[in-house]
């Protein structure tokens, strides 16, 4: 016989051993055991519930409460031991309590079953590691937010496909990023909605028989609602599914940002350089200085998809109920959150200590950007925008033949487009002036820029709240 075989929860009708292999596979100790602590405090709840529906003495409530206090301790100092059988946290935890206090441990588990059992653990921790991960969050945006507002007048080129465009206030850049990272809490807030919904109560399939109190379990671990259906309850991982997608859209937000600044750190660009507490050496080239920050916050969200895609998978098409397929869900949830909660506190770190090059960033500022401020020059002479389109793109057309740039047409030049063009035109060779149009919200002008800082710094604070 297994040294195991008496700790098992399940032992009374299994007469043959299992097979070593077999048992490895089917524990989930390894992982599950970061739910030490919510297994814990489920467990003391549910205790009371027991005592409550008279199926626990008082003295037997007292002293697995206080058994449950050891354990936890054990687990605290990092003392606690994990022995062959203690197949998850929760066979681990109830074994340990048999140790300590005896019989009375046996009637913990009264109409409760592993399944509502896992479902509460999980919710619990995953209410705290969205409450962390919204913290971190908000500092990153934070920091982004402060930096914006103290590099405000640093202009630069803004892109779209890669080619410049037009030109933007880099804190512009910055706040954009911060925005689909608000969303990014945003969305966090929603989904913890669905997480702290209590399964407890719920048993294997069918509900609890014994009338426990699910409402003085509700308030004893403090969750908003109360499970509706037990069969939902025990059978259900969306909430799962939810963050991991939430870890994937946060990532791909990050890896854009990345993608970004990892551009910008080129010698081509320069436009940044990044702290060399975020960025490592080549053991072959002396001179190389890499974004491996930023890579690896890059290369974070394509983690982060797999895991969320591949639990998915293992979703669907599951019959009702609990399967041990769900067992699948820990190591998807655990991995996203310590990938999450890692890059971003490396961003943080990242986007506090780069170094702005405003002379490189200017310089990259050409006057074929303004192609656009030239049209509109012509609208605000009564043109309609279609035809300075294309008169401004003519401009562009003698500019590159006659190898000069835009701004160096005459207007002698010009006129040959338009008779509206005269000597004013050479207001619009000022970038400055040309990102100072944009002043509508969300535009780039100083004013905007502005507004939003104003907007996200009145956010923070409301939901530091
Ligand atoms: N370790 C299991 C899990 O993570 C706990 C639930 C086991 N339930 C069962 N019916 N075998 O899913």
């Amino acid at each position: 016989m297994a040294s195991s075989e008496g700790n098992k929860l399940w032992g009374g009708r299994f007469v043959g051993n299992t097979d070593p292999i077999m048992e490895k596979f089917n524990a989930s100790i390894a992982y599950d055991q970061r739910m030490w602590e919510a297994d814990i405090n489920g467990s003391k709840a549910y205790v009371k519930a027991l005592q409550k529906a008279g199926l626990v003495a008082q003295n037997e409530m007292d002293q697995i409460i206080t058994g449950l206090d050891k354990v936890f301790e054990e687990w605290s100092k990092g003392e606690f031991k994990i022995k062959p059988g203690d197949e998850d946290i929760h066979t681990a935890n109830e074994r340990r309590l048999k140790e300590f206090i005896g019989d009375p441990a046996g009637k913990l588990h009264t109409g409760r079953s592993r399944n509502d059992q896992v479902a509460t653990d999980m919710r619990l921790w995953l209410r705290d590691a969205i409450s962390t991960l919204k913290g971190l969050a908000l500092q990153l945006i934070n920091t982004m937010v402060e930096r914006a507002a103290a590099e405000i007048d640093i202009l630069c080129p803004g892109y779209t496909h890669m080619q410049r465009a037009q030109p933007i206030r880099w804190s512009h850049w910055i706040l954009s990023h911060a925005v689909a990272l608000s969303r990014d809490v945003e969305r966090l807030d929603d989904i913890r909605k669905r997480v702290n919904v209590m399964p407890l109560g719920s048993g294997a399939i069918a509900g609890n028989p014994f009338n426990i109190d699910r409402e003085l379990l509700r308030q004893e671990l403090n969750f908003d609602r109360i499970s509706i259906n037990s069969m939902d309850a025990t059978g259900q991982r969306d909430f799962v599914v939810e963050f991991l997608f939430w870890g994937s859209m946060c990532l791909t937000h990050l890896s854009k940002m990345a993608e970004d600044l990892i551009l910008y750190s080129t010698k081509e660009f320069s436009f940044i350089t990044l702290s060399d507490a975020y960025s490592t050496g080549s053991s072959l080239m002396p001179q190389k200085k890499n974004a491996d920050s930023l890579e690896l916050i890059r290369s974070k969200a394509g983690r982060v998809f797999g895991r969320f895609a591949g639990f998915l998978m293992t979703l669907k098409g599951l019959p009702s109920t609990y399967n041990k397929d769900l067992q699948e869900d820990k190591e998807a949830m655990f991995d996203t959150y310590d990938t999450v909660s890692a890059v971003l506190q490396v961003a943080t770190g990242v986007i506090s200590t780069l170094k702005v090059n405003q002379i490189k960033m200017e310089a990259a500022l050409s006057p074929d950007m303004l192609a656009t401020d030239l049209a509109y020059h012509l609208v605000r002479k009564g043109m309609p925008f279609r035809e300075a389109h294309s008169c401004a793109g003519k401009a562009v057309y003698i500019a590159e033949t006659k190898k000069v740039s835009l701004s160096e047409l005459t207007v002698e030049d010009l006129q040959t487009v338009s008779p509206l063009f005269d000597k004013d035109v050479s207001t619009v060779w000022d970038y400055i002036r040309s990102v100072e149009q944009y002043s509508a919200p969300g535009g780039t002008a100083r004013s905007s820029i502005t507004a939003q800082i104003e907007h996200f710094r009145t956010w923070l604070l409301a939901q530091k709240q």
